[in-house]
């Protein structure tokens, strides 16, 4: 079979993605590129994940059909439930595959970036279980906003850092976590939350999320007769939870992949995050990408209601499923992101994330046949979000 979406040997997505970076941190990324392959082969690191996700994490998480949400859009719509995983979100599957490997790497330290606090979470979370020390960088912005994530990660002994700079958010803290790295090269792994950065980062954290469409296509079968759905929606800030219910589709073009993007107020407002929508290649954090920027190269200010969507690039595999085609992106706007979190708590039982809300509105913008099968990547769990619900308050 002809493969249409595979990264080469420097990190590339067709025209996207590579390794950008500082001469100080070439040691590291050569360290993790020349092992990480290696060492995620090996049987001893497999049977870790796999007792780690089982036992751990709590997968296979369950495949729902949504049959109040079916009979609304008139599809068969079923939800990937990623927000039962531990910690209330996908970005475990990840940290848990990084710990793992930092640890045959012989690190002490791990440092993360984190927007929605998610990911933060997930890392203080899995360094609290193999007993290493944690420092989150988090945008002083987000830290307000997602406060009971904060306090979490603190709990959990991480150390939060608030990032001050620019728009106090995920790039912002991304940013911090870089330099921080830079200064510490040799014993500390940065954990990145999402398919972004140098490679093999983007690659890699896609392949420990892969295990989500992994599961859908079992969890498919069963239900349906069928491996493959017509669509998969998902939401994308980096794309991480995108990329993982998108991996084993994305060489089959009979699956629509529809990833959703946060319009903020409006795709064309100047407060907004739509990547794809406004933005141009350039480098970001340690690749080459989408990205919104000025006319003379300044990354511009992202902006959106949801922390963990408030990022002015994509990963570089989104940028080039959307310049192939390959993958269709929708813009949402918080408005209508936040109605479809509230009508996905009322039809289902199930208060999203304010992230995977955006995904669930895209129900409205999407165009598909009555009897298609949709799954939905549920990818996280609204108890973060309780105080964005009640600012809003349009419930
Ligand atoms: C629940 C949830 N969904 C989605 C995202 C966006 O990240 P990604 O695009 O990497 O999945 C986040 C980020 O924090 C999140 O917490």
């Amino acid at each position: 079979m002809k493969t249409l979406i595979a990264v080469d040997e420097k990190g590339f997505y067709g025209n996207f993605g590579g390794a950008y970076i500082p001469e100080m941190l070439h040691p590291n990324i050569e360290e993790l590129r020349d092992n990480y392959e290696r060492i995620v082969a090996e049987p001893d690191f497999q049977a870790q994940f796999k007792s780690l996700l089982k036992d751990y994490v709590g997968r296979p998480t369950p495949l729902f059909y949504a049959q109040r949400l079916s009979e609304k859009y008139g599809a068969k719509i079923y939800l990937k439930r990623e927000d039962l995983c531990h910690t209330g979100a996908h970005k475990v599957n990840n940290t848990i595959g990084q710990i793992i490997l930092a640890k045959k790497l012989g690190k002490k330290r791990i440092i993360a970036e984190t927007g929605a606090g998610q990911h933060g979470v997930a890392t203080a979370t899995v360094c609290a279980l193999m007993g290493m020390d944690c420092t989150v960088y988090m945008g002083k912005h987000d830290m307000e906003r997602q406060r009971p994530n904060v306090e979490r990660m603190r709990i959990l002994g991480a150390k939060v850092v608030p990032a001050t700079s620019g728009s106090q958010t995920l790039k912002d803290a991304t940013n911090e976590a870089m330099r921080q790295w830079i200064n510490n090269p040799v014993d500390t792994h940065y954990i990145i939350g999402s398919v972004v950065g140098p490679h093999p980062y983007p690659e890699m954290v896609a392949r420990f999320q892969s295990v989500i469409s992994e599961e859908i296509k079992a969890q498919l079968l069963e239900k349906e007769g069928r491996e493959n759905p017509d669509l998969v929606i998902a939401c994308v800030g980096g794309g991480s939870n995108a990329a993982g219910a998108f991996y084993h589709y994305y060489n089959t073009p009979e699956v629509r992949l529809i990833a959703v993007e946060a319009a903020g107020l409006g795709v064309f407002s100047g407060k907004s995050a739509a990547t794809t929508a406004l933005g141009k290649p350039g480098i970001l954090h340690g690749s080459k990408t989408l990205l919104m920027q000025t006319e003379d190269g300044q990354v511009t200010e992202p902006y959106s209601i949801s922390a963990g969507l408030d990022y002015p690039g994509i990963g570089p595999v989104h940028a080039h499923l959307f310049e192939t085609g390959r993958g269709e992106f929708v813009g949402v706007e918080d408005e209508d992101a936040m109605l479809a979190g509230i009508e996905v708590s009322r039809l289902e039982g199930i208060i999203p994330a304010i992230e995977t809300a955006h995904a669930f509105a895209a129900l409205n913008q999407v165009k598909y046949k009555s009897d298609d099968v949709i799954v939905i990547n549920l990818s996280g769990r609204g108890d973060k979000d309780l105080d964005t619900y009640i600012k809003w308050g349009n419930y």
